[in-house]
């Protein structure tokens, strides 16, 4: 049939989300698939309208403009258009990091401490004392690191609430995990290795993410015992979260090798600096069967 790439979009991520939908959009095409690029939502709806399409590969990223938090998934299942990735349930939750990680607490799963905050609360030193700093500040539905703080003395505390204040939803306050930044991708009912970030920076920010060329990916990021606990956790917790088909989960490792669960990413990049072809590729997934194996999940 033929196949809709879903990707740009309206939300914070357009850029990302357009780079990885070319990426992928030309590995189906090249996999001989009759597959077309649409940006966003409303000319999607027009096409379906139009019954142009008769699947979804959704790459959007973020929820301005729906894509990742679940409208696009409830208008593609009122619809009867199979889409690839999780459903409503998976997407929309974990597009809340906050709400994910109350699930995963009430599971006695690990999520590093945090307080969450409305807009203008007047409870922000207290949150900052109650966690003890460093702690980190974000918008609870960005991606990207989009509106993200490190937060080490309380005079650096407002300016972080404010840049975070400028997305849609509450603040995020997190304890900072002091070790070892990992990802996991989720390929099917299977964790892929783990992928240990090296930002050349001190930080995995915006840029270090999509522009910088030296940071550094180890994969397998762990060996042993280590790396086995953390893919089983990392898929137990995408499951946990109700999410299917594909996608990444962000981990700390702290320096004692305790594990902390950050969020999941239901759409996760597939641009050249991405993660998840990274970790395919380690185990012998090659791009273009990855976006094969991606279009696959929108088959059950
Ligand atoms: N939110 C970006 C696209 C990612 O998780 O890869
Ligand atoms: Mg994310």
């Amino acid at each position: 049939g033929r196949v809709a790439v879903l990707m740009g979009g309206t939300s914070s991520e357009r850029e990302v989300s357009l780079d990885s939908g070319r990426n992928c959009l030309e590995a189906l095409q090249r996999r001989g698939v009759d597959a077309q690029a649409v940006d966003g939502i409303p000319a999607l709806v027009q096409a379906l309208v139009a019954k142009r399409f008769d699947r979804v590969f959704n790459i959007l990223h973020g929820h301005h403009g729906g894509g990742e938090d679940g409208i696009l998934q409830g208008l593609l299942d009122a619809l009867q258009v199979p889409y690839t990735g999780s459903d409503v349930l998976g997407s929309a939750l974990s597009m809340d990091k906050i709400r994910t990680k109350q699930v995963w607490l009430s599971l006695g799963m690990p999520t590093p401490r945090y307080v969450s905050l409305a807009k203008k609360s007047s409870d922000v030193e207290a949150a900052a004392r109650s966690l003890g700093l460093p702690v980190i500040v974000k918008p609870a539905c960005e991606g990207s690191s989009v509106g993200v703080s490190r937060v080490f003395s309380e005079a650096d505390l407002p300016s972080a609430v404010a840049l975070a204040e400028r997305y849609e939803g509450d603040l995020l306050m997190e304890q900072m995990i002091v070790g070892e930044e990992y990802t996991v991708g989720i390929l099917g009912a299977e964790a892929l290795p783990t992928i240990r970030i090296v930002p050349a920076g001190e930080y995995y920010d915006y840029h270090a993410k999509y522009v910088a060329e030296d940071t550094q990916y180890i994969c397998p990021g762990l060996s042993g015992a280590a790396e086995n606990e953390m893919r089983a956790l990392a898929l137990k917790a995408f499951q946990a979260a109700g999410c299917g088909g594909w996608g990444r989960v962000d981990v700390m490792r702290d320096r004692g090798g305790a594990n902390f669960l950050l969020e999941v990413n239901t759409a996760p990049g597939m641009t050249s600096h991405s993660l998840v072809p990274k970790a395919a590729r380690a185990v012998g997934i090659e791009f273009d069967d990855l976006v094969w194996r991606v279009l696959e999940t929108s088959l059950d």
